[in-house]
């Protein structure tokens, strides 16, 4: 059992980054000019971003509001069509926009770590059949070439492209297998390409963050269970490592490809970690999606999205990645109670610090995420560590922003901190027990 309250003092060491994520469409507003937000105007998504956070408005304040935060770093993404609204046409006020975001975070202390690709594409880039086509690649190294030079004298660290494996292959997807290997071949040359060209400008670290899938089988010794689950990790986590690791793309019912300007394109691995997944080779959907609460610590978004979260398998997975420096890049919470947010981040940050004693060189913590944010189709799931007044735009921190400048300035957590900041632990099934056999 997790006694979040009674957490005995982990420290974190000396130079450990803390910070928080965000991404670009998810936080700005008006912003016309990718798919996404075509998709919006077809009707396409529950609800449209709109003004989202109105953060393009209220950049300069939401600095200051991050400093307030104790942030030390802040992970945001460059909004591609906005530089590049049509084809080849860069525009100098939005360039010269995520320049000012970059200098004004460096002045007030805050180290900027720039995703150069969240998820949206350019509608003209949407329109050529984006990743799916290989001579695509050349655009998006186009826009690399030149927001890179403009950046790099502030970024701190980089991103490429964010989760690239969340979509060219989650486990179970119906999709045809070719076509996701070929648009996992494209992204992957295409961020060996952006790593290339930010190499060439910036010594400081860069690697693309992935969707780190915890996925178990839900019969711990089923062999049957156990299949699935390794086919479901390789098709989520295990064709990216392998890719940069060796050069090899290996995808499930296509020949391998090779790509060796991909081998070693990646400083660290950047880990986006959220739920876990136990994997059930007796259903259809091979999940076994809020079966046996008990066995994870469980907090319901809503009864169609049980969300199980596991510190300890995270710890778990997090050792197989002792090859390089592990960032974590996003980890975080969709709730309406905030009481949630302290539960999960002391106890997955109490997880992150127990791999760091079995050997995993893990170099730092972004939450995510700042904002109470548009989450891809709606603003129902809250994720914020600050809440927005609809109408005014006011920032308004909640109590787990004030607990994590806590843990920022204590460089640790501890259950005094919990205790400080959380009466009581939720009622809810904060069932923490380790995952047992079934
Ligand atoms: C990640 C995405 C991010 C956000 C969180 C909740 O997969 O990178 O944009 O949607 O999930």
């Amino acid at each position: 059992m997790h006694d979040v309250m009674n957490l005995p003092r982990m420290e974190f060491p000396k130079g450990f980054l803390w910070g928080s994520s965000t991404s670009a469409y998810q936080i700005e507003g008006d912003c016309p000019h990718n798919d996404w937000d075509r998709g919006a105007r077809e009707g396409r998504w529950k609800e449209a971003c709109g003004k989202a956070c109105n953060h393009y408005a209220l950049y300069k304040e939401d600095v200051e509001l991050i400093r307030s935060l104790g942030h030390p770093a802040y992970r945001f993404s460059i909004e591609w069509s906005r530089v590049e609204p049509e084809e080849g046409r860069f525009d100098a006020a939005a360039t010269e926009h995520y320049v000012d975001l970059c200098r004004r975070l460096t002045a007030a202390g805050i180290q900027p770590w720039v995703t150069l690709f969240h998820f949206t594409n350019p509608i003209w880039f949407a329109d050529k059949g984006e990743w799916n086509k290989e001579e695509n690649i050349g655009c998006f190294l186009r826009f690399v070439e030149y927001i890179v030079p403009k950046i790099a004298p502030y970024a701190e660290g980089w991103a490429p492209i964010n989760e690239y494996n969340f979509y060219s292959g989650a486990p179970n997807q119906p999709e045809d297998h070719r076509r996701l290997a070929n648009y996992a071949f494209n992204v992957l040359l295409a961020d060996a390409g952006a790593y290339d060209i930010i190499k060439a400008h910036s010594a400081k670290p860069c690697g693309s963050p992935m969707a780190y899938l915890t996925l178990q089988p839900f019969r711990p010794h089923d062999p049957f269970d156990q299949a699935m689950t390794d086919y479901a990790d390789w098709v989520a986590n295990g064709w990216y490592y392998h890719a940069i690791r060796t050069g090899e793309l290996v995808y499930p019912f296509t020949d391998a490809r090779y790509c060796p300007q991909v081998k070693g394109r990646a400083d660290f691995w950047g880990v986006n970690i959220y739920a876990r997944d136990l994997v059930d080779s007796r259903r259809k959907a091979c999940r076994a999606d809020g079966r046996y609460p008990h066995r994870a610590l469980r907090l319901v978004q809503s009864a169609e999205k049980p969300w199980e979260f596991s510190p300890d398998e995270l710890m778990a997975n997090l050792c197989r990645l002792k090859d390089k420096p592990v960032y974590i890049t996003e980890n975080g919470l969709a709730t309406d109670d905030d009481r949630f947010r302290i539960v999960y981040m002391a106890l997955h940050l109490a997880a992150i610090r127990q791999a760091m004693d079995f050997g995993v060189d893990l170099r730092s913590y972004f939450h995510w995420s700042l904002f109470d944010n548009y989450e891809w189709g709606s603003f129902d799931p809250k994720y914020g560590l600050v809440g927005f007044d609809k109408k005014t735009f006011a920032r308004q921190p909640k109590p787990s922003a004030w607990f994590y400048k806590d843990v920022i300035a204590a460089n640790g957590v501890s259950g005094d901190l919990v205790r400080k900041h959380l009466a009581d632990v939720p009622s809810m099934p904060v069932a923490c027990h380790r995952q047992g056999p079934s």
